[in-house]
């Protein structure tokens, strides 16, 4: 998209906040910035008060005075709707527009994201601001895109004003038209919970051991994410009617209770990312545990940013230490990390990076949230490791807009990822199967993707995955089980897990025979099933040669039609049972294993289906490194992340050119501490 994901370039950014600082140093940061290689500011996103001080007074001076700096200096400038804060003057007047906690107490002014998406003043003056901003300011030749609000769903994603359960009767009476057919939707004839009024219902609400129905629930997180997506389409329509040729609009950050792939192709040119690695070694949650991912887990959220725009941007990267003085304390990036950490994003698809933010702030909550530039704004450390990357990234641009290449995909949804959040018996079972896969697929270097069932989806999407996993496709309709069946008709091989098939989109558990409407397709009838017994000790399975345990959940198989038993347990009541069964559809295997994932049962699945490792004849790297691939046309670059602070010794059995020197490069390479190599294969 024009200035930044055009395919040709990698583009660096930062955060900048003019109205945090002296307007005598604007103009020396911007030429600061420029000679350390940012190209692009991200501006004005909780700066509603510069431009409407007091109700209905709009004034641009402020902003128009650093646009006028940004494009003397020849800055591009991402500006942003600044609807994540509401001016003081806004929610005293109308304390209605503020979200509430469960027991309908306000959040009040004074932090952030306080407001609520479905207040009818919100929505109006939110509106209001929005035309303002773009009418005057999007026609300025140093803005080349939007950002929307910030971070959609962040710090709370549970909405409980008053005007939340209005607007969720609307979103009700839509979807279902009568009480009647909500009741049975959400079968409240269990402990007497049927409506005779639609002014009965309410969001979620106290209720004993939060327990609310689970119908509702799931029904309220759609709504949730329906509330969310209508007001960043409200924003984003406003700016479409006066961006100029070639601006974008996106939003940045992956949070919960949202269709991110919906909001996206409704509103967004594309997603942007806000990628966090030090998370992981902030001092009260570090954990060492042997094989622990730590920052290399932010690979996972890469992914998911991929799964929505396979070319994206990061709009926030880490560039110093975390922190808000109330929480959050981790340690200032070592050098070499900033390096890591944007070639990680890089790996996985982004080649937009900018850097949150130009200059620790020195007052507020977020005075250790650390920028590039100290308190003091002297050069520094850090700003020496931009400019480096910056000379990186210049020698690699040529590739910009190459997509990451897997064979193997995990298929989501957001029906059963909303379920197994509010359902312990889907979530503990789907939590440890997505851990233990994605680490397994890390740690054997065997790339993958995420791969979302939408309503478009259809079989010649997921034909490039020669092995898709659904580790719980509890909910399943007859919709994505035809999408699964054309797949696997036309050569692919399914995985999917226990407690596949049981309930409808309502999340009620359906009376056939299980797994429902994955019966047929996985050739699988399974008449008894059972948590494995905290007791039971090690439960194992047998396949072929093979045996390994089993985790947390055992459904018993029987082949049914055409399908055949592939394994079974081996300890217990269940030994003898099947725990896996294999059946052929067309020219591809549909698998039903019983249990959830471990990293010993992924990695022998990754390896019966043989898919493990598929560099194995380019590069022979150590489980600490990360490998990933991006391709463009016939040209193929290889990534190789070191996250160990010690070095390693990676083996590279073709020649290639390193990107950063254009030098050949083959055979035994040292990495240093957290370095990273790019080598055009
Ligand atoms: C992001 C947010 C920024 C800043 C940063 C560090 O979530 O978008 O505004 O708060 O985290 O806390």
């Amino acid at each position: 998209m024009g200035a930044i994901l055009d395919g040709n370039r990698l583009v660096l950014g930062t955060c900048y906040y003019p109205e945090h600082w002296s307007k005598e140093l604007w103009r020396e940061d911007l030429q600061r910035m420029l000679d350390a290689g940012i190209e692009v500011v991200r501006i004005a996103e909780f700066a509603w008060s510069k431009v409407e001080p007091t109700e209905g007074n709009f004034t641009y001076s402020f902003f128009d005075e650093f646009l006028d700096l940004a494009e003397e200096a020849g800055m591009k400038v991402i500006f942003c709707t600044p609807t994540a804060t509401p001016p003081a003057w806004l929610t005293e007047k109308y304390p209605e527009v503020l979200n509430a906690d469960i027991n309908g107490t306000l959040y009040r002014h004074g932090a952030r994201r306080h407001y609520n998406y479905n207040s009818p003043v919100y929505q109006e003056l939110s509106k209001r601001i929005t035309e303002k901003f773009a009418s005057h300011y999007a026609k300025r030749p140093c803005i080349i895109g939007w950002q929307l609000d910030n971070e959609i769903n962040c710090e709370m994603n549970v909405f409980y004003s008053e005007s939340d359960s209005k607007a969720f009767r609307v979103f009700l009476k839509e979807k279902y038209e009568t009480l009647d057919a909500l009741n049975e939707a959400w079968g409240t004839a269990f402990w007497n919970q049927t409506y005779t009024d639609w002014e009965e219902i309410h969001v979620p609400r106290k209720t004993y051991s939060d327990s609310t129905n689970p119908h509702e629930v799931l029904d309220y997180t759609r709504f949730i994410s329906d509330s969310a997506r209508r007001f960043a389409k409200m924003q984003s329509d406003i700016i479409r009617k006066y961006l100029k040729p070639g601006d974008f609009v996106t939003t940045n950050g992956l949070f919960g209770n949202l269709d991110n792939h919906q909001m996206t192709k409704e509103s967004l040119d594309f997603i942007t990312y806000d990628s966090y690695p030090n998370f992981a070694y902030c001092l009260d949650a570090y954990s060492d545990e042997p094989g622990e991912l730590k920052d290399r887990k932010w690979s996972r959220n890469l992914a998911e940013v991929r799964s929505i725009s396979p070319v994206f941007g990061i709009m926030e990267q880490q560039s110093g230490a975390n922190g808000w003085n109330t929480r959050m304390e981790a340690p200032t990036p070592r050098p070499g990390q900033m390096t890591l950490w944007t070639m990680q994003s890089i790996a996985h698809g982004a080649d937009y990076v900018s850097y949150f933010r130009w200059r620790t702030c020195t007052m507020g909550t977020e005075i250790y949230w650390h920028g590039i530039l100290d308190y003091s704004s002297r050069d520094n450390r850090r700003i020496g490791e931009v400019k480096d990357i910056h000379g990186k990234l210049a020698a690699m641009k040529e590739m910009a807009g190459s997509i990451y290449e897997a064979k193997v995909g995990i298929v989501k949804d957001y029906d059963n990822i909303w379920d197994a959040q509010l359902d312990v018996w889907h979530g503990r079972v789907e939590n440890a199967s997505q851990k233990a896969l994605f680490k397994t697929l890390q740690l054997s270097h065997t790339p993958f993707d995420y791969v979302y069932l939408k309503d478009t989806t259809d079989a010649a999407e997921l034909k490039k995955y020669q092995v898709l996993f659904y580790p719980h496709a509890t909910i399943m309709t007859k919709e994505r089980e035809a999408v699964l069946r054309a797949y696997v008709e036309a050569g692919g091989t399914l995985v999917v897990g226990c407690r596949s098939g049981y309930k409808n989109m309502s999340g009620r558990c359906v009376m056939d025979k299980l797994p429902g409407l994955l019966s047929d397709l996985t050739g699988t009838d399974i008449p008894e099933y059972s948590f494995i017994a905290p007791d039971a000790g090690k439960v194992t399975v047998k396949w072929g040669d093979t045996e390994f345990e089993a985790s947390i959940f055992a459904d018993l198989l029987e082949p049914a039609g055409e399908g055949k038993l592939e394994a079974s347990y081996t300890s217990d009541y269940y030994a003898g049972s099947g725990a896996l069964v294999c059946n052929t559809a067309g020219k591809g295997k549909a698998y039903y294993y019983g249990s959830a994932f471990n990293e010993e049962s992924a990695r022998i699945f990754l390896e019966k289906l043989n898919v493990i490792s598929p560099y194995q004849d380019v590069i022979h790297a150590p489980e600490g490194c990360e490998i990933a691939v991006r391709a463009k046309g016939d040209d193929r670059y290889l990534f190789v992340l070191n996250y160990d602070k010690n070095p390693v010794e990676v083996e590279l059995l073709q020649k290639g050119t390193d990107l950063y020197t254009g030098q050949e490069v083959s055979g035994k390479v040292e990495l240093k501490g957290y370095q990273t190599l790019v080598v055009k294969l």
